[in-house]
């Protein structure tokens, strides 16, 4: 095959893919609670590193999905690097390193203490569910 038939094929099969990689397209339950969070208390590292986390994980989604989900911090460790590689994320490694601190300090000070206020996380079988009862 041609060299730029073979980039065209290749080009035109993958880019369904990445359209449907680049957005969540389910509502979860977690997407219509509050949609920021009060940091004044916080220390200044983290009220810097909530603007990072504003700004890079409301892309896809509502920014009140992880605002109003709760997890350990293993998890979202694990998430926000599963995050992080999900394709034009636009999320670098050091600011990958701020939201996960973030995320690890708003979840001991804010979400631990008030556990009924928000949303365990979904597991890929109850979101796929969700987006079957959606569609
Ligand atoms: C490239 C798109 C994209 C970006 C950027 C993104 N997300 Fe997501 N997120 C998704 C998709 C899609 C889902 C739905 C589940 C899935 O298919 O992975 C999701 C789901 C979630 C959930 C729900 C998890 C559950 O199981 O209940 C949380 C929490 C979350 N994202 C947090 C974040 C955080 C924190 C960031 C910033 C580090 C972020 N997201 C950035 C696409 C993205």
């Amino acid at each position: 095959m041609h060299k730029a038939i073979q980039w065209m094929a290749i080009a035109c099969m993958s880019a369904p893919l990445f359209v449907v990689a680049q957005s969540s397209n389910v509502t979860l339950p977690q997407d219509k609670g509050p949609s920021s969070i009060n940091v004044s208390s916080y220390p200044p590292e983290q009220q810097k590193a909530y603007k990072v986390f504003v700004d890079k994980c409301a892309k896809c989604h509502t920014i009140a999905r992880p605002i109003n989900t709760s997890m350990s911090k293993p998890e979202w460790e694990r998430y926000v690097k599963r995050m992080m590689h999900k394709p034009n994320s636009g999320i670098s490694d050091k600011q990958a390193k701020d939201i996960f601190e973030f995320l690890a300090y708003d979840q001991q000070v804010r979400k631990d203490k008030n556990p009924s206020a928000f949303y365990k996380s979904l597991s890929d079988a109850e979101i796929e569910k969700l987006k079957a009862q959606q569609h």
